[in-house]
């Protein structure tokens, strides 16, 4: 029998932090509506933003939710105990309420008191900041440690590599130094000295002490606002808790690894490894996929991750004997929802169309699948040590082979790798769209520039017309923003007229022209409903939320940014409008400097 489950943990964290003041808010969306600098949502404090760096949230000072987030940088690891592209973060904010003492109280209370988590102290450890030219060392944390019992030969000073949020301090946006809290995973007593890179202290939460601003300038400033920003990874403490050995034991992958296991690969003798990978795959496509924010496998952005997830799915699957990949998955994405239907409530809905899609995405794959393995084959045999560049190349440009799938298949045969010499050969062939996918993987920070803003409230103004030219059962589908372009899907079943696109052009045009305001308010769902405003109505009853109003022409709910006047926007112009699946309709836009645009660039904070 389960100690605790993963329904029972997200259920208590927020309990808890609601008993301490607390107001539990929504999870954002897996895919970010309004930020070009990030691919995927990859911590809790992402759609925060705007709310760390001084924008009062209309929930109050003291938040607490679960977030999902895919992390694609440590891919290398996924598949070892601990490791997943997509996995639920727990987290508590203050948004210039409490500070350090009061975040670290709080996490050994939960962690420890027997009415919550009654992990055992002894099995605890903590690191905590070293210090360096920005930021002194973190003694008062230390101390506040010691306080709650914790030994001093438990806590270790690491630097800005370990203890800095986001590592090493390089990206923009709101930063600064953080205690990591760990937990002894070994089954004898846990050492009396903690050593961080023992595998068996495993990390279950931050606390991030952000009191930094990394400017555009790319200096570090001190926030007005102090904030605490803490991440507790769901999956490791449900297996700490329940004394299992791997987050792939719990019960959100249970089903899904002993599908894998008994029925599709037939009880074969297969290592761990490998089926977890393939469970984290179909995981993450499936979470995806069914987000709120369309996502469908392509050549650029996030569709191109998911297309690299399912085609190593498919090739590691292959390696292990398997043909059938479409029912891989097909009744792997069924089961992931099972397990998560009851959380997030768009799954079940979206399900069928991604299905679909991968099926797509599959049947095309296939087509050079086999050819792209013979090929691999014939290089590998010509090669003595090591596959060239121009080969990794070839092996991605004609067979659609990803270069860290081509770099598994060679260490199988014991052959390794020219990635300096692919990367060069990329760069002379690299279309920009790649380009950025590939910068982006890495993650990064909301991107609070106004051209984000421009395109944010021309995204406004475009669903306002589309509702007024088309009538108002059209509603968002998905969004995207990057720094040249804006995404739009909305349902409609048939293509637009060009009369129609050019008539939403001049609509929106129109709105740019009048130099409207947009003002922001906050109020409750409620009325938020009853005043007309439009948006995913994901808060509940009562619960406050932000509307932004653009004159008389639009009103939605919506976290911002945006401009403040859409006298700021440039000339709106469609480039593109096409189908993504059936009933739902995409199209691209861009804003090009325009008779009045771009003249007083003010941000809304
Ligand atoms: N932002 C912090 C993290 O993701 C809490 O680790």
């Amino acid at each position: 029998m389960e100690k605790i489950t993963s329904n029972e943990l997200r259920e208590k964290y927020q309990a808890f932090f609601v008993k301490h003041g607390h107001k539990q808010i929504i999870g954002s969306s897996l895919v970010p509506e309004n930020d070009p600098s990030v691919l995927f949502t990859t911590a809790g404090m992402h759609p925060l933003v705007p709310y760390l760096q001084g924008q009062p949230h209309p929930q109050g000072k003291k938040l607490t939710n679960v977030q999902r987030c895919l992390r694609t940088t440590d891919i290398e690891e996924v598949g070892d105990a601990t490791h997943a592209t997509v996995f639920e973060m727990l987290g508590n904010w203050s948004l210039g309420d409490y500070g350090k003492e009061e975040a670290i109280k709080l996490s050994w209370q939960f962690l420890t008191e027997k009415k919550w988590l009654s992990l055992s102290p002894a099995r605890i450890a903590v690191s905590v900041f070293a210090g360096d030219n920005n930021s002194p060392r973190d003694e008062t944390a230390a101390q506040v440690w010691q306080m709650m019992g914790l030994p001093l030969e438990r806590i270790a000073y690491l630097d800005n590599q370990e203890n800095w949020w986001p590592a090493g301090g390089n990206d923009s946006g709101p930063q600064g130094p953080d205690t990591e809290i760990f937990y002894w995973t070994g089954e004898d007593a846990a050492p009396v000295t903690f050593d961080p890179k023992n595998k068996r202290w495993m990390e279950i939460w931050n606390n991030v002490f952000m009191e930094f601003i990394h400017a555009e300038s790319g200096n570090l400033t001190p926030l007005q606002q102090k904030n605490v920003d803490t991440g507790m990874g769901l999956e490791r403490i449900v297996m700490a808790l329940n004394g299992m050995n791997s987050i792939y034991d719990i019960d959100t992958y249970l089903p899904l690894m002993k599908w894998l296991r008994t029925d599709y690969f037939q009880d074969k003798d297969i290592e761990d490894k490998k089926l977890r990978i393939i469970a984290d795959h179909i995981k993450a496509v499936t979470f995806v996929m069914t987000d709120e924010n369309n996502v469908t496998p392509s050549n650029a952005e996030q569709g191109y991750v998911i297309r690299r997830l399912i085609r190593r799915t498919v090739v590691t699957a292959q390696g292990l004997g398997a043909r059938d990949f479409a029912r891989l998955f097909r009744e792997g994405m069924e089961t992931v929802v099972l397990q998560y239907e009851s959380v997030y409530e768009l799954m079940r809905g979206n399900l069928p169309a991604a299905q679909t899609a991968v099926e797509q995405e599959i049947i095309k794959f296939e087509g050079s699948l086999n050819r792209g393995m013979k090929k691999f084959a014939e290089i590998e045999q010509k090669s003595s040590e090591k596959i060239s560049g121009g080969d990794l190349l070839l092996l991605l440009q004609s067979f659609g082979f990803p270069v860290e799938i081509t770099t598994e298949m060679a260490r199988e045969k014991g052959k390794g790798v020219d990635l300096p010499g692919f990367r060069r050969k990329f760069a002379e062939h690299q279309t920009r769209s790649r380009a950025g996918s590939i910068k982006k993987f890495k993650g990064g920070l909301m991107d609070q520039s106004v051209t984000a803003q421009q395109y944010h409230t021309a995204t406004h103004l475009l669903h306002a017309a589309l509702r007024k030219l088309l009538g108002e059962q059209v509603s968002q589908k998905g969004s995207n923003i990057t720094t040249e372009r804006l995404r739009f899907d909305f349902n409609y079943d048939r293509k637009l007229t060009k009369g129609e696109i050019s008539k939403l052009e001049e609509m929106v045009n129109r709105a740019i022209e009048d130099r409207l305001d947009v003002e922001r308010t906050e109020t409750t769902v409620d009325h938020a409903r009853q005043i007309g405003a439009v948006g995913l109505f994901k808060e509940k009853y009562g619960d406050k939320v932000s509307v932004y109003k653009i004159g008389n022409f639009s009103m939605e709910i919506c976290g911002g940014p945006h401009v403040k006047n859409t006298g700021d926007l440039g000339r709106f112009k469609i480039i593109k409008e096409e189908a993504t699946a059936a009933g739902t309709r995409r199209i691209k836009a861009i804003l090009e400097p325009g008779r009045r645009g771009y003249e007083t660039k003010q941000v809304e904070q």
